[in-house]
């Protein structure tokens, strides 16, 4: 999959528009929610970690940086907003500036298997959909050490709801999204709990992003100006129409769990 330069997303060709990951060509569409669990995940994670105002919060694979602005805004965290993709974290500075929180959140660059940050740096760190796309064991061991202990470890992962079919499996695995790795709720378990985080607690569901009902309660207000960009250029509207199909045939069988791990004293 490519990874663009820094430029605009007005900018990409054709060709771009194909060869990007499914999660960066909905986030050239406008989409603010990008990960399995969708919106009401988010609040269910926020809500475990119980962010305090003055927090120090790194947000990992920040995506259009809608959880970093949640948590600037909702729970009066600082927040470093941190993402390996130029794409996304242009997209994410945009928004970013555009909120009410611009002075309380930066957008940074970084790889979650090597973050550049010292050890015991952030009371909680946020990884949504991310550990799932690299070394899972070395993200995970990467996002506890830049942890303070006591503070929290939140994720959000993809697993298999039931046994996928070959088909299902080779769509979204081989087609869809190449190079995720994830099984089932009790991997993720021995994957936080081997980096050394403790008091797991976890929460899984089905996955709704891509239905209609999971897009209107994620996008809201949004959600109208994600379809007209989707049909605002033949590229997009060919994306859109060799994914949607793929994205239903792995839907039934797809669900997402949501981790909170501390970190021991
Ligand atoms: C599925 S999106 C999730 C975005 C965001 N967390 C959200 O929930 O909306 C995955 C994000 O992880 C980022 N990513 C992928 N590999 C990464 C890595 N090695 N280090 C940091 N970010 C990475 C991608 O650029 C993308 O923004």
């Amino acid at each position: 999959m490519m990874m663009v330069g820094v430029n605009l997303m007005a900018t990409l060709t054709a060709d771009e528009v194909r060869a990007l990951d499914p999660y960066a060509f909905l986030a050239v569409l406008g989409k603010r929610v990008i990960h399995p669990g969708g919106r009401a995940s988010t609040d269910r994670l926020l809500d475990w970690a119980d962010v305090q105002p003055g927090e120090r919060v790194l947000d990992v694979g920040c995506g259009v940086g809608t959880t970093a602005i949640r948590l600037a805004q909702e729970c009066g965290a600082e927040v470093v907003a941190a993402d390996i993709a130029p794409l996304m974290r242009e997209r994410a500075a945009a928004n970013v500036s555009g909120s009410k929180v611009a002075s309380r959140v930066s957008v940074e660059e970084a790889d979650i298997l090597a973050l550049p940050y010292p050890d015991n740096s952030f009371d909680v760190v946020v990884a949504e959909a991310v550990t799932m796309f690299v070394n899972r064991k070395q993200a995970a061991a990467e996002l506890a050490r830049v942890c303070r202990p006591g503070g929290r470890v939140l994720a959000t992962e993809f697993f298999w709801l039931r046994p996928p079919t070959e088909e299902a499996r080779q769509i979204f695995l081989g087609e869809v999204c190449p190079g995720l790795r994830f099984d089932s709720v009790e991997e993720w378990v021995e994957i936080y709990g081997g980096a050394g985080l403790t008091n797991l607690r976890t929460e899984s569901g089905p996955f709704e992003m891509m239905t209609a009902r999971g897009f209107l309660a994620d996008e809201g207000k949004h959600a109208a100006s994600v379809v007209a960009r989707g049909m605002s250029r033949p590229a997009y509207f060919r994306k859109m129409m060799w994914l949607m199909p793929r994205m239903a045939r792995a839907v039934p069988y797809l669900g997402y769990v949501l981790v909170m791990a501390g970190k021991p004293e």
